[in-house]
């Protein structure tokens, strides 16, 4: 694998002075968070966050519509993007989350509404605490590893894309919908106000946790360009790297794939 150097090497919450701090920090902000995190994420996006988790799920469709295939949901947190994944396919779908308070919340919904219209149902998911740096799984495990908003939290991105491409099967698909810095121009400057300024005072009010909410708007900030997270994915050895950006930029969804035995 030749890979290229990455400009940030992973997230880093204010006052993180090592990788096991930063992580340990996240950890922390996400326990805390649980219990708001939902309404905040749908209250805070407009309920744009389920259309992104949707449409993630449609791009990734004829993966989850076979029943041989195994899929991990990454950073899972409370689930949605798993669940998403599962509706209407047959896919195995799997969580992993590294926040307890996180998981316990996406195990109360799946069993709180257990039957889907599809071949799958939400009770049938298992969610696993785990860190996404060293993960429980076996080499070559999965069809599909996804991450909705989870990957920029990573204290080191390569470690874990690395950490990834191991547990993918052969021509297993890697999946990352992450938010972006919206490009320039008006719309772009109305949209950067409101993250910056408005969310997260609207954060800190619900949550009552002021520096989780700062943390969003700075942590985008420093996280990869799209072409960026597209170059370090190839860097890796991802293949058919790919991306989409959605709602002026503000998010987008990386895809590749880890390359097939030869
Ligand atoms: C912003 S939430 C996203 C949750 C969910 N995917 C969604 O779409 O709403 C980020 C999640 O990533 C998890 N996370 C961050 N770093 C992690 C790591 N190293 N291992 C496992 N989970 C991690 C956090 O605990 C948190 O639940």
């Amino acid at each position: 694998m030749n890979e290229i150097a990455a400009p940030v090497k992973g997230t880093r919450p204010e006052g993180a002075v090592n990788e096991l701090d930063a992580s340990r920090k996240v950890r922390e902000m996400f326990t805390q968070i649980a219990p708001r995190y939902d309404l905040l994420n749908h209250l805070l996006s407009f309920e744009l966050d389920r259309l992104w988790r949707a449409r993630a799920a449609k791009c990734l469709r004829s993966i989850l519509d076979r029943s041989d295939a195994l899929v991990l949901d990454l950073c899972s947190g409370t689930g949605d993007l798993a669940f998403a994944l599962a509706r209407g396919g047959k896919a195995r779908i799997l969580g992993a989350d590294f926040a307890h308070t996180m998981l316990v919340r996406a195990r109360a919904k799946a069993a709180s509404h257990p039957a889907l219209d599809g071949a799958n149902t939400f009770a049938a998911m298992s969610f696993f605490e785990a860190d996404a740096l060293r993960l429980p799984f076996a080499d070559a495990s999965f069809d599909l590893v996804t991450s909705a908003f989870g990957f920029r939290n990573l204290a080191n991105y390569k470690a874990g894309l690395r950490e990834i491409y191991r547990i993918l099967k052969p021509g297993g698909t890697i999946a990352i919908l992450e938010f972006a810095e919206p490009p320039q121009g008006f719309l772009g400057d109305v949209y950067r106000w409101y993250f910056t300024k408005v969310l997260p005072k609207v954060g800190w009010l619900i949550s009552g946790h002021q520096s989780a909410y700062k943390y969003l708007p700075k942590s985008v900030a420093r996280f990869f360009r799209p072409p960026e997270l597209a170059g370090l994915l190839g860097s890796i050895g991802y293949e058919s790297v790919d991306y989409r950006a959605w709602t002026l930029g503000a998010v987008a969804l990386h895809t590749g794939i880890r390359a097939a035995e030869k």
